[in-house]
């Protein structure tokens, strides 16, 4: 996946290309092995290079002239990084610059045609079709507008793409199956795959549509259909502000994410819970019944928040499957219209749970997105969507919206079954200061400092508790490249117990809930081999004297307890990635969002 960025307005020459830096810097999350920029005036100038932002910073010249610009950020596809595989991507002559986002699927079909009509192609990439195609129609004498309409209706795949040609002042882009929104500020306009990009200059967007092309010049913009017919779109107001997409004083993302929690969970709250009758209500699921049985697909982090909902809904008599989505097979997996299908997804934009979002779909089933971005692919292609509301998260390694995905399940499981109590949603209100509490109070960092060397991290929790260790797990390999396991405790001495040493802490989940007394017995099995226990805990005087360490949590509702005892394990990756000194919100070989499968 990568990050797409266009500009034109007031700002031109070294300020055009500021805008496109700013806006880039804010893009990396997608991707950050290369970049580069186009920026067009009587001729395209494009400056590229392998490597981080910085990188490109010392190719740009100290004066430019432009007047429209187009910048990418990329995570490498087709061919490895490198200056040549960065984007932008030129046509022969050098008229035409592309910037993509996607897949073209099609790619080695045209570029065997174009280069039989004496095109040269220079790079690896899918993408240098595209510039190829919209110069050969040029050279037929289409206008910009048309030439890049014609080279678009020739790819397959997917594709969010902005294009810029010489002598000319305007951006073209268009979408298909990949994100692009519109940034419209006075008397200037930008296209990108994601607001923070432009949200420093304007909060006014406009969330595209598949299919839509779009052109932006100085003097205003214009939205199409596929046919050219013009379009009214809504322009929308975004709530967050430039303070919420930059890093707020914090080192890093993820620890300002992290503790943005109570503030993201008060906003998935917001104005769900009815004290009054004991209810839940989601007002964007009007008219979703209770289902027969639920399957759900999600990925990573996402499928881990899935694991503990769809037990949630289980316990309420709901028959549910959880699957990793690159696994879910529609022909073998009995879906009927009875089943509801929930993509669990951050970003809504993982090509593999849109996948098998599609596959439902296809198969006549109801679908349900929970996502956090609005406008997101998820949301568009779903019949219902659920948002998490946990605001933008850049830190690659997802952790506020994590919290936001389990407190929305929670509630979902809820709203589609009537089942409620007081007691569940005092417990629910009461989570944001629980979680700050954790925050204001934490030992983490200590318990990070004792096991900084460790050889490996093992993760232990039973029923509610053992996606929340697979969850741990996820995050300390993430972050801290160091090999860490999760498993629900009762499977330890089926065979990693023999990992387990004197080097090799376990984080155990000990929750004073109906699994205490089994988990304890999995606690003793570790301690009995030397390894040192960190209990997470809301009963620490009763596992005091079974532990190393103890990381306290509030008491609370048996259901959130794992909602709590996450936020501790967080906390200690974030510490053992610092002290080693690793790319927190930008591990390496990763992604904010995966859009291929
Ligand atoms: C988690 O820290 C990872 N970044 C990753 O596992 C992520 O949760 C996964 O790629 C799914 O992303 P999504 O929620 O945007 O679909």
């Amino acid at each position: 996946m990568c990050g797409i960025i266009g500009y034109t307005g007031t700002q031109m020459g070294e300020e055009l290309s500021e805008v496109l830096m700013n806006g880039l810097s804010s893009l990396e999350y997608r991707g950050y092995d290369s970049a580069g920029m186009a920026i067009a005036n009587a001729t395209v100038s494009v400056y590229k290079s392998e490597g981080e932002l910085s990188e490109l910073e010392q190719t740009l010249p100290t004066t430019l002239e432009g007047i429209a610009g187009i910048g990418h950020t990329r995570w490498s596809t087709h061919g490895p990084p490198s200056d040549t595989n960065a984007h932008p991507h030129t046509s022969c002559n050098g008229r035409v610059a592309v910037v993509h986002n996607g897949i073209v699927e099609n790619y080695q079909e045209l570029r065997d045609a174009l280069e039989a009509d004496g095109h040269e192609f220079e790079s690896d990439t899918d993408t240098e079709v595209i510039p190829h195609l919209i110069e050969a129609a040029l050279e037929r004498g289409d206008k910009p507008e048309t030439a890049f309409r014609r080279a678009i209706s020739r790819l397959e795949g997917s594709y969010a793409v902005a294009a810029v040609v010489s002598g000319d002042e305007a951006v073209y882009a268009t979408r298909h199956q990949s994100p692009l929104v519109l940034g419209i500020g006075d008397d200037s306009y930008f296209l990108a795959s994601d607001v923070p990009a432009f949200l420093e200059y304007t909060d006014n967007v406009v969330y595209l549509e598949d299919g839509q092309f779009v052109s932006i010049t100085p003097s205003g913009v214009e939205i199409t259909n596929g046919q050219g017919s013009l379009v009214d779109m809504p322009v929308e107001t975004v709530e967050w502000d430039i303070e919420d997409a930059g890093k707020s004083g914090y080192d890093h993302y993820m620890l300002k994410e992290i503790n943005e929690q109570p503030h993201a969970l008060r906003e998935c709250l917001r104005g769900r819970p009815r004290e009054l009758d004991a209810s839940i209500e989601i007002d964007e699921l009007e008219g979703l019944e209770r289902p027969e049985r639920v399957h759900f697909v999600a990925c990573g982090t996402s499928y881990h928040a899935a694991l503990y909902g769809a037990r949630l809904f289980r316990e309420q008599g709901i028959q549910t499957n959880t699957f990793l989505a690159s696994e879910y097979d529609v022909d073998a997996i009995p879906v009927d219209e009875e089943t509801l299908v929930v993509g669990v997804t951050q970003s809504g934009e993982t090509a593999d749970t849109l996948g098998a979002l599609r596959a439902a779909n296809r198969i006549g089933a109801e679908t349900l997105s929970v996502t956090n971005v609005v406008g997101c692919s998820a949301a568009r292609e779903t019949d219902y969507v659920m948002y998490i509301r946990a605001g933008p998260e850049i830190g690659v390694a997802a952790t506020k919206t994590f919290a936001s995905q389990q407190v929305a399940l929670a509630m979902l499981s809820r709203a589609l079954t009537g089942a409620c109590s007081s007691a569940f949603i005092k417990a629910l209100r009461a989570l944001p200061d629980q979680v700050q509490s954790i925050l204001d109070t934490s030992q983490a960092a200590t318990v990070a400092d004792e096991y900084v060397d460790a050889d490996a991290y093992f993760f232990i929790g039973r029923g509610y508790n053992a996606p929340v260790a697979l969850e741990g797990a996820l995050k300390m390999k993430e972050i801290t490249y160091k090999h860490a396991e999760g498993f629900p405790a009762g499977e330890l001495k089926h065979g990693p117990l023999a990992l387990v040493t004197e080097r090799t802490p376990v984080f155990s989940m000990l929750t004073g809930d109906s699994n205490a007394e089994k988990m304890l017995g999995n606690v003793r099995e570790v301690e009995s081999r030397g390894a040192p226990i960190v209990a997470v805990t809301d009963v620490p005087a009763q596992v005091a004297t079974h532990a190393d360490h103890v990381l306290e949590i509030p008491n609370t509702h048996r259901l959130f307890a794992p909602i709590l005892a996450n936020i501790q394990l967080q906390l200690v990756s974030y510490w053992v990635a610092n002290q080693l000194g690793r790319s927190i919100d930008k591990p390496r070989n990763l992604a904010k969002s995966v859009t291929v499968e």
